[in-house]
């Protein structure tokens, strides 16, 4: 009898369970047409969800206009969700101006068979081509020296970094996949970097997001006009410059990505590879990893430098251990190991910074329950970056920087899993290895050779680390005191004597 009333009762469990109703990430109500505009700031998304989170939970559904977007945040769910399931939640979100910038091909828009390859190709190219150590290393030293130079011509005197620094990044990635750097007055060099800057600030704007869910606005919002402007120009620079490659090259001597991906264009017998193998993916690659490898690793440069003038108590513990481990020689990635607080200052910096506060809009690629929800294949996800590296429950002091966050009792660096500036699974960041190294390289050779101060006359307090939100988090336009660090006060390096 008791076998019997089993199998009735979980004959009705398992009925009552496949009749339950398919659970939706809760969210505000939306109103018709304009779905939570209303809840969400467009002109920082980033903190408006955030605090949206703290009300509906980590798994949740805001209506951008008539776009359903789930948002996923907290460090716990975040990382469940990119890592644990990362086929399911990466894929690409093809929103219309993903999909204006570079039409599906390339390796950030992009997805399917075309993105695999793509991003494969990129990974081992760039391996080859940078970001094995010893090649990014010299390449990186040697920009290093130029930028050192440029930073001395104001003697002391307050200037912005910004833009140097952007030209300083993007000329590793030119090395890496043109074979060369520029001159910082090239005048192309110079409008693509400036163009690039703008494009950031213009694809984080309220007017470019409401395009994405009302694309018929398009050609009424001079943002987006301005926007497709600077991305056509700098198309054609960007062909204009593989045309020249093209021309003078010999796949003997491989000078960058550039040539590796021509040399495969010619050499590839099977039809299927060749599929992928074409100028518009080679065109829109060599856009992509300009645009996601420059203005990042520019902006935590900037940062950092106005971090270390804003805590100069803690800019003189990064140069006391700079002077004791490393001296008066060239730093090397070698000697990260031994340079545990400068490297949780470089982490304390990227966490903090908060670089692209959102990710890069997600898309699931087949259904799936997640944290007990039901979420359709193709549903658009927004991963809340600013929501892990912000997390409460993972750091002391959220919104302080904090260099301890990565440092134990003994001051060893430590690893945390809540770090997460380059996210995480399938759609990482492919640049994190470079990205790295440059951070460490520039960071610890400027500071090597420079003390940064606020101009004469502002305090540190005055200082302003309100961003500035474009694509990514940008300092808000200011001026820095770089001034040159002499041996006699601080045995570091011999006085300038030119
Ligand atoms: C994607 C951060 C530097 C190339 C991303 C994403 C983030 C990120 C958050 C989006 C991941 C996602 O969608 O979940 C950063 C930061 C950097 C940096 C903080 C520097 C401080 C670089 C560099 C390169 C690069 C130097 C190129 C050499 C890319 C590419 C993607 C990407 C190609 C798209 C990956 C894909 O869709 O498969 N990055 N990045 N990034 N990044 Fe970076």
């Amino acid at each position: 009898l008791s076998g019997t009333f089993a199998t009735l009762l979980a004959i009705r469990l398992l009925l009552s369970f496949r009749s339950q109703p398919k659970l939706v990430p809760p969210g505000p109500r939306p109103l018709p047409l304009l779905g939570n505009l209303l809840q969400v700031d467009l002109k920082r998304q980033h903190e408006s969800l955030f605090s949206l989170s703290k009300t509906y939970g980590p798994v949740f559904t805001v209506y951008f206009g008539p776009k359903k977007v789930v948002v996923l945040a907290g460090s716990k769910t975040v990382r469940q969700a990119l890592i644990n399931y990362a086929e399911e939640f990466g894929d690409r979100d093809m929103n219309p101006l993903f999909y204006d910038l570079t039409e599906g091909h390339g390796i950030i828009f992009a997805n399917g068979e075309s993105w695999k390859e793509m991003r494969r190709f990129s990974l081992t190219t760039l391996r080859d081509f940078g970001m094995g150590k010893r090649l990014s290393e010299e390449k990186i030293i040697e920009e290093c020296h130029f930028l050192i130079e440029e930073f001395e011509q104001h003697k002391g005197e307050a200037f912005d970094n910004a833009k140097i620094m952007t030209f300083a990044a993007s000329n590793i990635i030119s090395a890496i996949m043109f074979g060369k750097r520029f001159e910082y007055e090239d005048k192309v060099f110079q409008d693509m970097v400036e163009r690039d800057l703008e494009s950031n600030l213009l694809a984080g704007s309220a007017a470019v997001t409401l395009y994405n869910f009302f694309p018929w606005l398009g050609p009424y919002l001079k943002a987006w006009r301005d926007l497709m402007r600077n991305m056509d120009i700098n198309k054609q620079h960007t062909r204009n410059i593989i045309a020249k490659l093209k021309e003078t090259l010999n796949p003997d001597i491989c000078r960058g990505f550039v040539d590796v991906f021509c040399t495969r264009m010619k050499n590839l017998e099977h039809e299927t590879q060749k599929l992928h193998y074409h100028d518009d993916n080679l065109v829109s690659s060599v856009i992509n990893l300009f645009g996601a490898g420059t203005d990042t690793t520019a902006k935590t440069l900037s940062w950092s430098l106005l971090y270390m003038a804003k805590y100069p108590q803690i800019q003189d513990q990064v140069q006391e251990e700079l002077s004791r481990v490393v001296g008066v020689r060239q730093v090397q990635t070698e000697d990260r190991k031994n340079l545990p607080f400068v490297n949780a200052v470089i982490h304390e910096t990227q966490r903090l910074a908060n670089i692209v506060p959102m990710a890069i809009l997600h898309q699931t690629s087949k259904d799936i329950t997640f944290q007990g929800y039901f979420i359709p294949k193709g549903t658009t996800v927004l991963p809340l970056l600013t929501s892990v590296l912000y997390d409460e429950s993972e750091w002391e002091t959220p919104n302080t920087f904090n260099p301890s966050h990565f440092l134990d009792e003994e001051g060893n660096f430590i690893k945390r899993d809540a770090f997460l500036p380059f996210s995480a699974g399938r759609r990482v960041c492919l640049g994190e290895g470079l990205a790295r190294v440059e951070l460490f390289l520039f960071f610890t050779t400027l500071l090597q050779h420079f003390r940064f101060t606020p101009p004469p006359g502002i305090s540190e307090d005055e200082l302003d680390l309100k961003p500035v939100v474009g694509f990514t988090l940008h300092p808000t336009p200011h001026r820095l005191c770089a001034i040159r660090r002499q041996c006699q006060s601080e045995g570091i390096f011999p006085p300038d004597t030119s």
